[in-house]
Parts: C-alpha cells; sequence; structure tokens
C-alpha cells in the first residue's frame, strides 16, 4: 500500500489510533463502530461509545470530542430505538466530557452506531504497541469473556440479568484505567476487542519484537462465558483468532481455556506491559478500577500461556 503521509505523522498505521502533531498539539484520532449488542438500545449506544472512546485512552489521550457514525434501518427499526441508543451514547460521552460535534447516518440493513473521535495528550506523551520491554509484568483492566456473553444473549441462551458483570465492565470507561497507565509511565498499551486477548497481546509482542508468558490462573474472565465455551458455544471469530495465532503459542491450557482466550470483545480493558513496582507505587492511590496482572513480557517471542 503506497499511503502518503508526512512528517506531522507520528505513529504508523495499525496501532490503536492515529498520532499526529500539529503546531506543537498532539492529536488522537479514532473510529469504531458497533452492531447491537444488547436487547436494551440505551446500552447498546453507551457501550458503542465507551468503546469508541477505548482507543483514545488506550494512546494515552485524552478525547476532546467526536463525530456519530449511524446505520439505520427505517424498515425494521421504530426511531424510537435509535433515539435511546443515542440517549445512552450521549451520556457517556457527557462522562468523558467529549463534545459530540456532528455525524452522519445511512440507511443499512444491519444497524451500527459508532463515533470517530479526537483526542489530545497535553503532556505530549502517547503511548503505542511498541516499547514492551522483557522483564515489565503484563496488566489486563477488565475480565474477559464478552463475545461469548452476547452470542449467548443472541440465541436467547442467557438474559441480561445474567450477565450484568459483564454489562458493567463494558460501560466502564477506560479513562481511569489510562490514568493508572500513564502515571506508572507503561512501556506499551491497547485495548482488548475483536482479536481477543492473545491476539492483541500478540500485537504488542511482534511491535515490540518480544514475547509474553502468561499464568491462566491469573487471568479475569466471566464464570458464565466459561461454562458457554465448555458446552461448545462461543463466536466463529474466537475459533478464527485461535488458529491464527496457533502456531505462536507453546500451552498446556485446554481448547476451552484458548478459546477464552482469543474470544473477541466488545468494550473491553487495557492491556498494558509496566514496571510492576512503578505501578505498585502508582496504585497506592485510590483508584475505582481493578489492575490484574496476567504473566511478564520475555525475551524470546512467542506466547507462553500455561495454568500456573
Ligand atoms: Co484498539
Ligand atoms: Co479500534
Ligand atoms: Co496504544
Amino acid at each position: 500500500m503506497d499511503v502518503y503521509t508526512d512528517s506531522r505523522t507520528l505513529v504508523p498505521l495499525g496501532d490503536d489510533a492515529g498520532v499526529y502533531e500539529y503546531g506543537g498539539v498532539i492529536y488522537v484520532y479514532t473510529v469504531d463502530f458497533i452492531t447491537p449488542v444488547l436487547n436494551d438500545p440505551y446500552l447498546w449506544g453507551a457501550i458503542s461509545a465507551v468503546n469508541s472512546l477505548s482507543d483514545v485512552y488506550a494512546m494515552g489521550g485524552i478525547p476532546l470530542n467526536a463525530l456519530a457514525v449511524v446505520g439505520f434501518n427505517s424498515c425494521s427499526m421504530e426511531i424510537e430505538v435509535l433515539r435511546q441508543a443515542m440517549k445512552g451514547a450521549l451520556d457517556k460521552l457527557r462522562e468523558a466530557k467529549t463534545v459530540l460535534l456532528g455525524g452522519h447516518t445511512l440507511e443499512d440493513k444491519e444497524p451500527k452506531l459508532g463515533f470517530a473521535v479526537t483526542g489530545v495528550c497535553p503532556d505530549g506523551i502517547y503511548i503505542t504497541q511498541e516499547g514492551a520491554k522483557p522483564g515489565h509484568c503484563i496488566v489486563l483492566t477488565k475480565p474477559i469473556g464478552t463475545g461469548v456473553a452476547i452470542k449467548a444473549l443472541k440465541e436467547g441462551l442467557l438474559k441480561e440479568s445474567d450477565i450484568t458483570e459483564a454489562v458493567e465492565n463494558m460501560l466502564k470507561l477506560n479513562k481511569e484505567a489510562s490514568e493508572i497507565m500513564k502515571a506508572s509511565k507503561a512501556s506499551a498499551c491497547t485495548d482488548v476487542s475483536g482479536f481477543g486477548l492473545l491476539g492483541h497481546l500478540m500485537n504488542i509482542c511482534r511491535s515490540s519484537k518480544v514475547g509474553a508468558s502468561l499464568i491462566f490462573e491469573n487471568i479475569p474472565f466471566y464464570e458464565f462465558s466459561a461454562d458457554l465455551v465448555r458446552k461448545g458455544i462461543y463466536p466463529r471469530a474466537a475459533l478464527s483468532n485461535l488458529n491464527f495465532l496457533k502456531e505462536f503459542i507453546e500451552t498446556d491450557l485446554e481448547d476451552w481455556q484458548l478459546l477464552l482466550l482469543t474470544d473477541p470483545v466488545t468494550s473491553g480493558g487495557l492491556l498494558f506491559t509496566v514496571d510492576k513496582t512503578r505501578l505498585q507505587e502508582t496504585l497506592t492511590k485510590k483508584f475505582s478500577i481493578n489492575c490484574y496482572i496476567i504473566g511478564y513480557i520475555s525475551e524470546e517471542s512467542g506466547i507462553k500461556v500455561f495454568r500456573k
């Protein structure tokens, strides 16, 4: 691909967001949209906004403003559904102090909602997927297993009230996670989404030319998601993610455990690498989110994931 670029482009294509300097200010740009994930349109909208803001937080930026991207099926959808979804999204943009500047709506068989978000890094520091250092610990800030849960919900195997823990986490902005990540001077960061935990960790490893070692026991996941995967219920993407990664993984885990680790995530947490002592220093202050240390960065390439 022959892409026009210039010296103000600070991060090559392929990271969570674009980073661009103009007039001494470092801007962060990203766009993301999702199809309905829950039966409640208000929650879908709210999760969509949290999901769209996440890539700015993953770069260590602060979101400033957003443009809505809306796909609407006027034959099968009540306008009230869209109104509720926008209400959910706008509540989250308000929480993130992000201004809605405009957007675009188009007719679409499958409804979609998301945002193009612009942020800034006022301190001049942005964190990419490149830079993970051997010896640094790997931190995850939300449990995994949302892809499985959403699939089960769509197929009527679970009710929204069965997965409140997952819904609450999907509704959580990665703002505080980003503050912890920056305050502890993380060496690399991304957010967990469609490629699953292992896929996004692999992206960090490849960009940073390192490997990783994970301990399954320390990885947080939803029990209902684990139960479903054990029964053979998981999204097709979990399997394709796993097939893609398999040759780079050394493991003593069973297949269902690996499928949980490659389950596509909606509105997932941040995944960052950091010096453990600096993280612990940062965490002596009060935060409302969890930082799970799930493993370590190693020199040799590939991902090792063992039970203990
Ligand atoms: Co991302
Ligand atoms: Co994204
Ligand atoms: Co990043």
